[in-house]
């Protein structure tokens, strides 16, 4: 009701920022951002993602607070203001992404739970070499019961925070996991510096190499910058509409985008120093983080501290990441249905964790479970979502926002920020002309172009 005066505000900008860059900053920069810049040109990819953030990340960013400020509802509330009819489709759209996401994003949360306890308990820094960090792995993903549980531990913690409140509960701990997320990768980048033949791994991250940089790492790298973002599916609507009215939209936008192109800059920093340090080749996304770096951390001196350092960082990271996820679900609960805070987060975190089941049984009992083109349930969650959901979402977001509701009947969300006219008829012309058009690249080239040719 945006008559209602008593819409929940974040306590301070600061805390705002670091939330947001908490739902930002997650699995996608920790082990996706570092594999893909090391394979696709080093510092020449990062210069082309930078590219990205500007041209695509920003702008739609800056998009959606706009629009969840300005409506002060949950994405299904937003899109019933700005697009009517049909357009509040796009609000459920976001809402099913938010589950979506969450089903599988919470299952890998419950192995950074799972490996963080290894690291604990020694089990992780005992073993003999790659083989054996694989049967490790392998053992414990094809597990039934531990999966289940470390899958509803991770919910549990997250319906633990967000059931406080968006003030109480996720700014409060935001305030706390971001800086220590960003000391604990300090601490990883500085034990891995000074392994003897770290260089070999900072060569492999950041030589520059122009001639890697084709068509194809563009739009890998666009993609990239969308999911890293948390664009597309309404978390920033939903963050932004507890922002206050005097936050400057633009400042804190760009504080969340440098945070999340930072952590995940940092995190291949800590990476690959160790990687090749111990004399191993990276791999990217799950083998590199769990069949990979546990073997880095055997080799390491005081290997199990670090290895539990570094999956408490990966564990904050999924851990604010899914908090966002699930905040977008309960406002559409709050928002739409009236039902209680309490209500709503026990009815969402519920539901993900039934849905989310298959998920985790997907490398295990259900792993001959093939859903749509050879996908496990959890494959199919990840590829509908990430190549689906969120680029078609932040295609219609922009279109609805510059086209149907039109962008002057919010500029005046963006006018504290910039007097400049030219600064907001840029934004303007980007959300209007240019982001569309790279969204749509995106989908076609991930979602037809690659499911076509492989
Ligand atoms: N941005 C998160 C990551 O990098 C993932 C995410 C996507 C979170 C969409 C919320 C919404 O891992």
């Amino acid at each position: 009701m945006s008559d209602s005066p008593k819409r929940e505000h974040w306590g301070s900008k600061i805390g705002f920022i670091l939330a947001a860059a908490g739902s930002a900053v997650g699995l996608g920069n920790m082990w996706k951002f570092p594999y893909l810049a090391g394979e696709n040109g080093g510092a020449a990819f990062v210069l082309v993602y930078l590219g990205c953030i500007i041209i695509l990340g920003l702008p739609i960013m800056i998009a959606e607070i706009v629009i969840g400020r300005h409506t002060e509802k949950d994405p299904v509330g937003a899109f019933k203001i700005i697009g009517t009819g049909p357009w509040t489709l796009v609000g459920y759209l976001g809402v099913a992404s938010g589950f979506f996401i969450m089903t599988y994003y919470s299952v890998v949360g419950g192995w950074t739970i799972g490996y963080l306890v290894k690291s604990v308990s020694g089990a992780l820094c005992s073993i003999s070499g790659s083989a054996d960090a694989e049967q490790l792995f392998e053992s414990f993903i094809g597990s039934p019961s531990e999966m289940v549980f470390y899958h509803f531990l991770f919910i549990g913690a997250t319906v633990f925070i967000v059931i406080l409140g968006v003030a109480k509960g996720i700014e409060r701990f935001s305030m706390v996991l971001m800086p220590l997320l960003f000391i604990l990768l300090i601490i990883l980048i500085i034990r891995g510096l000074t392994l003897p033949g770290a260089l070999d791994g900072l060569r492999f991250y950041l030589r520059p190499d122009f001639s890697k940089i084709t068509t194809k790492v563009v739009i890998e790298a666009l993609g990239q910058c969308f999911f890293s973002l948390s664009l597309g599916m309404g978390a920033m609507i939903t963050y932004g509409s507890y922002l206050n009215k005097k936050d400057k939209i633009l400042n804190s936008s760009l504080k969340i985008v440098g945070l999340d192109t930072l952590a995940a800059f940092l995190a291949g920093m800590a990476i690959f120093p160790a990687v090749f340090a111990v004399g191993m080749t990276p791999k990217m996304g799950p083998g590199l983080t769990f069949n990979i770096l546990p073997v880095v951390f055997s080799r390491m001196p005081y290997g199990a501290v670090f290895a539990a350092m570094f999956f408490l960082l990966l564990f904050i990271a999924a851990l604010t990441s899914s908090m966002s996820l699930v905040q977008v679900v309960v406002a559409y609960f709050t928002d739409e249905k009236g039902f209680s805070r309490t209500k709503s987060v026990l009815t969402a975190g519920g539901l993900i964790f039934l849905l989310g089941i298959p998920a985790a049984l997907s490398f295990g009992v259900m792993k001959d479970v093939k859903i749509f083109l050879g996908n496990t349930y959890f494959d199919f969650m990840d590829m509908l979502t990430s190549i689906y959901m969120l680029p078609i979402g932040g295609f219609l977001i922009a279109i609805c926002l510059g086209f149907k509701y039109g962008l002057h009947n919010t500029m005046h969300e963006l006018d504290p920020d910039t007097n400049s006219f030219y600064l907001k008829e840029i934004w303007a012309f980007t959300i209007k002309y240019i982001s569309p058009v790279i969204l749509l690249a995106i989908v076609l080239y991930f979602g037809v172009y690659k499911m076509i040719v492989g």
